[in-house]
């Protein structure tokens, strides 16, 4: 029997088993029109957070950083990512420190420095398709995209190639895949093992500076007032682990949408300075962060709703993304949307994506070497999302190409 609508409102969004197919956009829509500001049951999460679902809405909270709080984190309980180490990162984090960690990371991760990555990436790239275009077929995923973005932002933080496995494993056990049995556990050993690993590499940095992102970040200033090594190596896990699952799964996803949009597709390979307009499009269509949070600093009213002091939202930038007061049309998949805007770098205000430029670039070039190289792309099984409520994750993509 088909859900009424007010039973999908009371639909549990802290449960990843309502994210099977990705994010219930049946279920955000149901809540953008009957109750835009709504009060989340106290479910599988054991907590009740307000979901908030319209454009209009999430951009004001997000930019009100004074009545919105970072410090609580950015997830709803029920979302095992981080671990403790979440507390201390700059997402976590209000004025004064956000403001004076922020300036000090934009110092050494300027446009110019994003710009630079243009060769690495395309070379990372390049070698990830040599391993697998003979074989005529792979998993996007585990072959290629998942390794992507790790690859791009270790070589630039400057840890040595042989290293660069063990923090991709390490990586990924942060972004721990809920429901995933013993997930906790993996989480609290790489995080362990990490910050063992991290310790040592900074150690080795202030007394051998290199020309990489970390030794930089070393001898930054702001005010007169520098990193200490905690602070590094919060930086530093923060600049590898918030790119990694977003960037691969968009990526992927991007191919999985232009198979499904054959005439998107061929008009891609025909011109591939299209590129950058189709990773925008995806981006918003795909929304790899699902939501963002935040902690009620006072009580103040939101569309008519009353939000009490220590509360929590959820601000849902894959419904923004998709709300038609905002988009014509907007569960249509179209690379030829001018001036695509989207809340998928963030809603705006202070703790807008610090790594946007290098995953456009990313997406941009990742794009043309996949099109470029694997001609006649196709399913060859079916793709496996990661059920997760905070990321839109593609745990497999398996293709077919000829070469
Ligand atoms: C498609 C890829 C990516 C997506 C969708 C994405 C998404 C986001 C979002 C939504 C936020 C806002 C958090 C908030 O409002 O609280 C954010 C913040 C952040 N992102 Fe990304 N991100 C991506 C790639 C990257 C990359 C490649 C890096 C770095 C190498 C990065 C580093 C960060 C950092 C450091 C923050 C915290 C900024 C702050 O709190 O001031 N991200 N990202």
């Amino acid at each position: 029997m088909p859900e009424t609508n007010s039973s999908l409102i009371d639909t549990d969004l802290s449960d990843p088993r309502h994210f099977t197919d990705g994010p219930p956009f049946d279920v955000l829509a149901a809540l953008r029109e009957r109750d835009p500001v709504h009060l989340n049951p106290v479910g599988f999460a054991g907590e009740a957070f307000w979901s908030i679902t319209r454009w209009d809405d999430i951009n004001d909270c997000s930019r009100d950083s004074a009545t919105f709080s970072s410090t609580g984190g950015s997830t709803i309980p029920g979302t095992a990512i981080f671990g403790d180490m979440q507390k201390l990162m700059m997402v976590s984090q209000d004025p004064p420190q956000h403001t004076q960690r922020r300036a000090l990371l934009q110092k050494v991760f300027t446009p110019r420095v994003v710009a630079d990555q243009a060769e690495t990436i395309a070379a990372v790239i390049n070698h990830l398709v040599d391993r697998v275009i003979a074989d005529g077929r792979c998993d996007l995923v585990t072959d290629v995209t998942r390794p992507f973005p790790l690859l791009v932002i270790a070589d630039m933080l400057g840890v040595p190639r042989e290293d660069q496995a063990k923090l991709l494993g390490w990586s990924d056990a942060i972004t721990s895949l809920q429901g995933a049995e013993d997930a906790a556990g993996a989480l609290a050993t790489a995080v362990e093992e990490m910050g063992e690993y991290l310790v040592g590499f900074i150690a080795n940095r202030r007394s051998e500076p290199r020309d990489d992102l970390i030794s930089r970040l070393i001898r930054t200033e702001v005010d007169g007032v520098s990193l200490n090594d905690m602070e590094l190596l919060v930086s530093f896990a923060e600049l590898m682990v918030a790119g990694n699952e977003t960037t691969r799964s968009t990526l992927a996803g991007a191919i999985w949408l232009l198979i499904e949009h054959p005439d998107q597709l061929a008009e891609l390979r025909a011109n591939p300075d299209l590129a950058g307009d189709a990773a925008e499009e995806v981006l918003r269509y795909w929304t790899p962060n699902v939501y963002q949070a935040r902690t009620v600093t006072r009580d103040v009213v939101v569309a008519g709703r009353e939000l009490k002091q220590g509360e929590r939202i959820a601000m849902w930038l894959c419904s923004a993304n998709r709300d038609p007061a905002r988009h014509d049309d907007p569960d249509r998949f179209d690379i030829h949307r001018q001036g695509t805007q989207h809340m998928s770098f963030g809603a705006g205000g202070r703790h807008h994506c610090l790594g946007a430029a290098l995953a456009r670039l990313e997406l941009t070039i990742g794009l043309r070497v996949l099109l470029g190289r694997l001609e006649g792309l196709a399913l060859d099984g079916p793709p496996v999302i990661t059920p997760h409520t905070f990321l839109h994750a593609l745990g497999s993509l398996p293709v077919r190409f000829t070469t």
